[in-house]
């Protein structure tokens, strides 16, 4: 241990396709080659992390080994769960809590339990405990990591079912990954709105560490121009300075089953996962005091919700609604 606390953080945002697992594996990978421990959470039921790293979640299951599942439906604990690498890999200093392809279940599953308990007559308010309780169970799990590695990291399902509260509910940080062609404004004001009223019910200490841009091209027009407006919306405090670029083989690491430090090709991201992690560990670190502050979550909430930032405020979506207009 590095950190005096264990970090948890939570990659979130409900859209697929904006970077939450890519990030979610190079910012683990990321803390393990500055020589922090780190667990990697996969509570997608695609297990794209998972298979990232070469485990195959079927394999786990038939061969009667643990994954997160265990976790949220035998209340069994993460440190029990988690799987490590050859030392050569990782220094013993990284490791995986592999996903499950049922995963998708949970929620309706103990949602039928709590629904059993009102059949059994007991009160309707303690149906209600039973639900908290239900999104507490991720949080419940990792802290058997808590002291154990520096740094746990959350890949999270594209939606805003039970899988990513419990993540939000688990976690001290959130990240919220945007790639500029997967862009979705009102989403991203639905995420915040849903964050604020997670931290009101259940976890008032989770932090906003940043919004990253990845899948960046800053010598197009359009993408320079998403990064501003994400400035505008969320305030310059909540946009991390690293962008992450647009790299065509970016895409072979879910192939070649390597992170981006193993990777040749992808050598300027590795870097920029790198600077990534460094802006991460200095503002968290130095707080008001580093270059720029942490932001203040409500004020990030209570901005997206009053702010009036849109697509049309972009000149080349008016260009476009412009030709189709004639
Ligand atoms: N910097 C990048 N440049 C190009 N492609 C990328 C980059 N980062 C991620 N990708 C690709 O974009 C796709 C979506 O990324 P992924 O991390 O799987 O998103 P999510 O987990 O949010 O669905 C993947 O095919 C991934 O390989
Ligand atoms: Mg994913």
């Amino acid at each position: 241990m590095r950190f005096k606390k264990t970090q948890i953080i939570a990659l979130a945002n409900q859209k697929g396709g904006c970077g939450k697992t890519t990030s979610s594996i190079a910012i683990a990978a990321a803390f393990n080659q500055l020589g922090y421990s780190v667990a990697i959470v996969d509570i997608d039921p695609q297990c794209n992390a998972t298979e990232s790293f070469g485990i195959l979640p079927n394999d786990l299951f038939s061969q009667g080994k643990l994954s997160i599942l265990d976790g949220y439906i035998k209340k069994r604990s993460a440190i029990d769960i988690q799987v490590g690498f050859e030392p050569e890999r990782f220094d013993n200093k990284l490791f995986v809590i592999p996903g499950n392809k049922q995963l998708g279940e949970v929620g309706g599953y103990l949602e039928t339990e709590a629904l059993q308990q009102i059949k059994f007559e007991r009160a309707e308010i303690e149906v209600d405990d039973l639900r908290d309780e239900h999104r507490g169970r991720l949080r419940s799990c990792l802290d058997s990591l808590r002291g154990v590695h520096d740094v746990v990291i959350i890949d999270t399902p594209p939606n805003l079912g039970y899988l990513m509260t419990s993540a939000l509910v688990a976690s001290d940080w959130f990240i919220i990954p945007v790639f500029p062609s997967q862009y979705d404004l009102a989403g991203l004001e639905e995420l915040t709105v849903t964050i604020g009223k997670i931290r009101k019910k259940y976890n008032p200490t989770l932090k906003l560490a940043g919004v990253l841009l990845g899948n960046f091209d800053k010598s197009t027009k359009l993408d320079s121009q998403i990064y501003k407006l994400l400035c505008q919306k969320f305030g310059e405090d909540a946009v991390f300075q690293t962008t992450i670029s647009r790299g065509v083989r970016m895409r072979e690491l879910t192939f070649t089953k390597q992170t981006v430090f193993e990777f040749e090709g992808a050598s300027q991201q590795a870097d920029q996962f790198l600077t990534l992690v460094n802006e991460m560990i200095n503002r968290a670190v130095k707080g008001p005091e580093s270059s720029k502050a942490l932001p203040q979550i409500e004020k990030v909430v209570e901005r997206v919700e009053n702010s009036e930032v849109d697509m049309s405020q972009l000149p080349e979506f008016e260009e476009q609604r412009g030709v189709v207009n004639g």
